[in-house]
């Protein structure tokens, strides 16, 4: 069995959902259950007994360390933390906590836990941390895409925070041997995204007739990766991944900000066109920029796609197109996740009150 953290989340409850139908083996999975973790995301598990779900805090020592003993995990993907650069401008404390010293938490116990197992036990073990390319800050639009060579350069508490958590598990391994893998994944989309995301909240907005807001002047870019694709990177990792190593994973999709909500809104008016018969890109508002706003993010993807044989296997027009239709299909998803928190969140982002 495996010990995810942060499963019931977008990217670990894609992960846990794919990893049992491909592996069939158990998952442990620790989430807190902030306002980004849903239940609702793994309900196609229910009743199955390989997912045990445990609601507690990384930051739990002594909860972490009691699952480890207990439930003997043979390797640990720990996608749990505060995920939202907007959130973290506007409150950076949970990121610290969670993040860093969440993560230093979870080291200390998997530490004590992997010095403790038997030989091939403890050669086998693994722990996989899941981390982004914001980390290595932002490029210009001639730059070349970060490799795993790129210094560090975060820019927003987010990234400085996940920057940090990288180190620490550099250090873990440096230090004291831990078997650790470390990869650096771009921006994702797919099913069960929160909708504080750009792509499930202009899908939101734009059925519900409201403004699709763009920060700046759109042109910021990013890689985008569909989840799916990066959930199968993910596995192949922790399986032949070199000790150590940092992998980063990316699409091969820069896109503009503004390439990336037309392609929402013209999907949409071929699926469901508006009642009013408008294009939904009328919809289109530029609003104030986010703060520190990081210009481009790209991803040189050809280590893992040369030492794990690992690509991509949507284009961002299938990914988006399978996005778009499940958002569609799951009103009841998307009503119980509207319905709370995120109407708050809303209202402090974007000024709204209604
Ligand atoms: P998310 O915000 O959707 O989910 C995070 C999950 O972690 C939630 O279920 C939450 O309840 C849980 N969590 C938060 N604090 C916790 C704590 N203290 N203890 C236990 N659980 C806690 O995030 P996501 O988009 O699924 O991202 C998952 C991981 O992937 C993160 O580490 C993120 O940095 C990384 N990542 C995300 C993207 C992306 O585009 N979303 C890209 C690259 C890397
Ligand atoms: P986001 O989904 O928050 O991911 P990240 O900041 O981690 O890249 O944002 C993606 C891009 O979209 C980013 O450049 C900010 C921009 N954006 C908007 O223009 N409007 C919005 O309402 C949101 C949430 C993001």
């Amino acid at each position: 069995m495996i010990l995810v953290t942060g499963g019931a989340g977008f990217i670990g409850s894609n992960f846990i959902i794919d990893w049992i139908a491909s592996e069939q083996t158990p998952v442990i999975n620790l989430d807190k259950l902030t306002y980004a973790g849903n239940l609702n995301n793994l309900t196609a598990l229910q009743g199955d007994a390989r997912h045990v779900f445990v609601q507690g805090d990384i930051c739990d020592g002594a909860l972490v360390g009691r699952l480890l003993r207990e439930h003997k995990p043979r390797a640990i993907v720990h996608f749990a933390a505060e995920s939202h650069v907007d959130r973290s401008i506007h409150g950076p404390a949970e990121f610290i906590q969670t993040n860093i010293n969440g993560t230093f938490s979870l080291l200390e116990e998997t530490r004590a836990y992997w010095q403790g197992l038997p030989g091939a036990e403890k050669e086998a073990f693994r722990f996989l941390h899941v981390s982004t390319d914001e980390v290595y800050g932002s490029l210009g639009p001639d730059d070349a895409p970060f490799s795993e060579t790129t210094p560090y350069a975060p820019n927003s508490p987010y990234s400085a925070s996940k920057a940090a958590s990288d180190h620490l598990v550099r250090a873990y391994h440096h230090t004291y041997g831990l078997p650790v893998l470390t990869t650096n994944c771009s921006n994702n989309y797919g099913a069960y995204q929160f909708p504080e995301k750009l792509i499930p909240l202009i899908i939101l907005n734009a059925l519900n007739g409201k403004p699709l807001p763009i920060y700046g002047d759109g042109l910021n870019v990013r890689d985008w990766l569909y989840v799916g694709d990066h959930c199968t990177a993910i596995q192949e990792v922790l399986a032949k991944g070199r000790l150590g190593e940092t992998y980063n994973i990316g699409g091969w999709n820069e896109k503009t900000n503004l390439d990336v909500v037309h392609t929402v809104c013209s999907i949409l008016d071929e699926l469901q066109p508006a009642a009013n018969g408008n294009p939904y890109a009328s919809l289109i508002t530029y609003v104030k920029d986010r703060p520190g706003h990081d210009r481009r993010y790209a991803i040189d993807a050809r280590k893992i796609e040369h030492e794990l044989g690992w690509k991509p296997a949507e284009t961002f027009e299938t990914g988006m197109r399978k996005t778009v239709r499940w958002y569609l299909d799951h009103a009841k998803w998307i009503q119980n996740v509207t319905s709370g928190e995120y109407r708050n969140w809303i209202g402090k982002q974007y000024g709204e009150t209604s």
